[in-house]
């Protein structure tokens, strides 16, 4: 597949992606080379990512704890500590090998270590491949709320190896699979078709491309979020909020991140049958196609009450207002949009029913 240019990166895929990184370090003479894993991706990923690397360079390896709990600034400090303690200096290179919560704390850790040093995202799930990875945006959740701390700074390159999808279970293929439907969505119904005809994830390929040139394409025309890139966040502002509370509640059976938004997602495209326009038709094949693919969730009367006090923190909001992105119709997204409060409980009426 032949790389996608941003506007300060390139995204490199399967051995153009070794050799691209084998020829920048080349160049790039860093001092020392860093690779942020998590346990699962030290032991699933490391040792074929490690095996095509080709440097003199020393190589050190760190591990964080697995999971969306660990993204904290307390891993933050235990990572910086670590590479002072292993003589990081500005010119070292920080590699995060892993899914969205490794580059997303990994790209954080590298853009304030001694005011920023290098790093490149080796994205190992389909979440960080089509989403996380791409795009600079980097940063750690505030106890439950997500992503609350953090700059936008981008890599230095994006290696996409496909090969480590077949490390992730079901679940966590599904949850990446929920933003490039959201991909579809927002941007192309003729992608959105081509999505729900897919079956199985092996044969992804062509789709994760098509998935981060959407991305891509977006963040280019707005890189710092100021309107345009908004749209990204369709099915995010209730999502996180979903994501937020159940993290909290029960941390062992949290939903994963595109299990949030998949439910975001129907929530707000119910908003959008309301308010701006989306055909019942379209909601219903929103609604259908989601939940063919994902378990639907329960809520309690006190659940939707908790989850609706976290909107308040969703980082859209401005001036006191919680703004949403909603869908004129599939294919077309429109940001800063706010809902009558009473429509909330109508929206998840229509997705228990
Ligand atoms: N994940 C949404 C964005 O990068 O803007």
């Amino acid at each position: 597949m032949e790389s996608i240019l941003t506007d300060s990166y390139a995204i490199y895929f399967d051995t153009q992606a070794y050799l691209a990184l084998n020829k920048l370090v080349k160049a790039k003479n860093y001092s020392k080379i860093f690779i942020l894993v998590d346990e699962n991706t030290h032991r699933d990923c490391l040792p074929l990512f490690l095996s095509s690397v080709e440097t003199t360079t020393d190589l050190e390896i760190i591990e964080m704890e697995a999971g969306e709990t660990h993204k904290t600034i307390e891993t933050c400090v235990q990572i910086w500590h670590a590479l002072s303690e292993l003589d990081a200096d500005r010119k070292s290179l920080l590699i995060n090998l892993g899914g969205g919560v490794v580059t997303d704390l990994g790209g954080f850790i590298a853009s304030t270590f001694k005011r920023g040093i290098d790093f490149i995202n080796v994205p190992t799930s389909l979440l960080a491949m089509v989403d996380a990875s791409i795009g600079g945006k980097t940063g750690v959740d505030l106890g439950a709320l997500k992503n609350q701390i953090g700059v936008i700074n981008q890599p230095g390159m994006v290696l996409v190896i496909v090969d480590f999808l077949k490390t992730l279970n079901k679940r966590q293929q599904s949850s990446g699979f929920a933003e490039m439907l959201k991909h579809g969505l927002i941007t192309n119904e003729g992608y959105w078709s081509e999505l729900k005809g897919l079956t199985a994830i092996e044969t992804l390929h062509p789709q994760i491309y098509t998935s981060i040139q959407i991305k891509n394409s977006i963040v280019l025309q707005d890189p710092t979020e100021q309107n345009l890139r908004k749209v990204l966040n369709f099915g995010h502002t209730l999502g996180h909020a979903i994501e937020s509370y159940f993290l909290e509640k029960d941390e062992k059976n949290a939903l994963l991140h595109g299990e949030a938004i998949a439910v975001g997602m129907i929530l707000e495209a119910f908003l959008s049958f309301k308010l701006t326009g989306l055909g019942k038709h379209q909601l219903e094949d929103i609604k259908h196609t989601i939940l063919e693919r994902y378990k639907k969730v329960s809520f309690k009367e006190q659940d939707i009450k908790a989850i609706l006090q976290l909107l308040k923190f969703d980082k859209k909001n401005s001036h006191g207002q919680v703004n949403f992105v909603l869908l004129k119709r599939i294919g077309e997204a429109v940001i800063d949009q706010q809902v009558p409060s009473n429509l909330f409980d109508e929206a998840f009426a229509y997705y228990e029913e």
